[in-house]
């Protein structure tokens, strides 16, 4: 046991999970549950209901039954835009796409971890090791009535080394509680530290582990991002937050651990050391891969803050799953740089709608058509991205009109601008996962299929297409003027359409305008 000194840093430091909540408190977005609720099924269950309704708060129970001394935040992001906006350190109002405009900015930037000595880290307040360790005396919850036992890991960061070049991964993984001393870690195929520990056994070695139960959401924002191998996601935390992470040195074994994290594992996982974890409930709505053989952790030894908060992501349908707000965002923002690094042009927005399976089923991308062909190219580039190409399988174009953040705006271009007969493509046997529940019999998984929607006005016809009924711009801006003084709460309605004299002829006239309004386009395809 160590008793440590917390001694403030000259460093910046990334704000930790308690300074965080103190934010949320602040902005009215935390209720403290100070009533005894079971962890097993009852939390999973209050925090599902809570995220029905939209901008629902986050729940830290501070009286886990059977789990005195700590407490249990959930619903961390969950659908809440404001607590989103607060982890990315901008202004609670932001729109979607103003946040995703932010995510593809400040993921560009990076900013290493500093060190701190370990008597100066709060992660220290208590470390045990040997047989004082007992994960079993940690309230980690059960969150779905089939799920295969308690999961201590859902909200966690997870670092793994590769062993043949060093490099540090952070991952978010789901770990669940075997016994006193052992939890299981389970890692998708390809995921890094899957191929770390798969490499280390080729070796012959164990590997070690460190895994952080109470963290600040940041940490799993991007530690369920996809990185490259040979990018750290703790420079990228550092990056974002605009202050390096602070770590300090471990007590068994040689990777960083987080210095204000709420309760770390240091671990081992030995040659071939596997136990039977799983079901557990998912990001789709549905239980994932039957119970199966994941990677076994023996705990070398646990540090923890005085009364540890326990951070929890349930994975639900939506609007009650953690990962679906925050990563639809994220998602859009990798998407987006994917397509301006292919040099596609004339991309608007991109925005991976949240309640297609938490992001990862649907992507939108608003474009201005600027040649023939421009649409069906956006929609194969973007379908096939290192940042889109997993599971999605709706991919969906629509005008630079049409906000791709406003559901209710891409389902009229659907119903108005998209010719099911003429306008869809399909894709097949593409990048997909386990967890898709179409792809049956379930043996035969993972491939899956994707569909390409046009849902822009037809390019071919698109000088005499028919016009949208548009307000002018020039009455726009007279009355969102005189918005409050005609007697209306708030500003006017941002528009992205307005009415415009040159498109003004009537159908008739424009039928018959149509073959030379598209001549010009014909002669630069034939000059090519
Ligand atoms: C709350 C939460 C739980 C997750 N659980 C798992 C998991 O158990 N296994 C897994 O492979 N991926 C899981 N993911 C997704 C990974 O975090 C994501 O694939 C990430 O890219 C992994 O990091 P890596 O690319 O460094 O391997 C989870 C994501 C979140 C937000």
């Amino acid at each position: 046991m160590i008793a440590p000194k917390h001694v403030p840093t000259e460093a910046a430091v990334v704000a930790d999970l308690r300074e965080w909540l103190g934010r949320v408190e602040a902005l009215g977005e935390l209720v403290r549950v100070s009533e005894v609720v079971d962890p097993n099924e009852e939390m999973g269950a209050l925090t599902y209901m809570v995220g029905k309704r939209a901008g629902s708060p986050a729940l830290l129970f501070e009286k886990p039954k059977g789990g005195a001394g700590y407490r249990l935040l959930w619903n961390l992001l969950g659908n809440s835009r404001r607590r989103i906006a607060v982890t990315l350190g901008e202004p609670p109002h932001s729109s979607p796409m103003e946040l995703i405009r932010c995510m593809r900015k400040k993921l560009k930037l990076r900013l290493p971890p500093v060190a701190i000595p370990p008597e100066a880290a709060p992660v220290n307040d208590r470390v045990v090791t040997g047989s004082a360790i007992d994960m079993n005396a940690i309230p980690a919850p059960q969150h779905w009535p089939l799920d295969g036992g308690r999961y201590i890991g859902t909200c966690d960061a997870v670092f793994t080394r590769d062993p043949d070049s060093g490099y540090v991964n952070m991952g978010t993984y789901r770990m669940m509680v075997h016994d006193e001393h052992h939890v299981g870690l389970y890692v998708s195929p390809g995921k890094d530290a899957r191929l770390h520990i798969a490499r280390a056994w080729e070796m012959g070695r164990p590997i070690e582990v460190v895994a952080a139960f109470g963290i600040h959401p940041l940490l799993m924002v991007l530690g369920s991002m996809t990185f490259p191998k040979n990018e750290s996601e703790l420079d990228a935390v550092g990056g974002v937050a605009g202050a390096p992470l602070e770590v300090t040195r471990g007590v068994a074994t040689d990777l960083p651990i987080p210095a204000r994290a709420e309760l770390v594992i240091e671990g081992i996982i030995r040659p071939n050391a596997t136990r039977l974890e799983g079901p557990f409930g998912e990001f789709t709505g549905y239980y994932g891969r039957p119970e199966a053989s994941a990677p076994l952790v023996e705990v070398t030894a646990i540090h923890s803050r005085n009364q540890p908060i326990l951070t929890n992501a349930l994975m639900a349908d939506y609007p009650s799953c953690e990962m679906a707000d925050y990563y639809a965002i994220a998602k859009a923002a990798r998407t987006w740089d994917d397509l301006d690094r292919l040099g596609i042009p004339g991309i608007r927005g991109v925005y991976a709608h949240p309640a297609a399976a938490s992001g990862f089923g649907m992507v939108v991308i608003s474009l201005e058509q600027r040649y023939a062909g421009h649409a069906a190219q956006a929609l194969a580039c973007a379908a096939q991205v290192p940042g889109a190409a997993y599971y999605t399988k709706w991919i969906i174009a629509v005008d630079e009109d049409v906000e791709p953040t406003d559901t209710d705006q891409v389902i009229w271009a659907l119903a108005t601008r998209c010719n099911p007969v003429k306008d869809i493509d399909i894709l097949r046997n593409t990048w997909s996962t386990w967890l898709d529940p179409t792809q049956n019999p379930p043996e035969e998984r993972p491939w899956g299929s994707k569909a390409l929607i046009n849902a822009c006005k037809e390019h071919r016809y698109i000088s005499t297409f028919s016009k949208r009924t548009a307000v002018r711009r020039e009455i726009y801006d007279q009355l969102a003027a005189r918005w409050q003084k005609l007697g209306l709460a708030g500003d006017a309605p941002e528009l992205l359409a307005f009415h415009r004299d040159d498109e003004g002829r009537s159908l008739h006239e424009a039928a018959e305008l149509a073959p030379k309004a598209r001549q010009p386009e014909a002669k630069r395809e034939g000059s090519k």
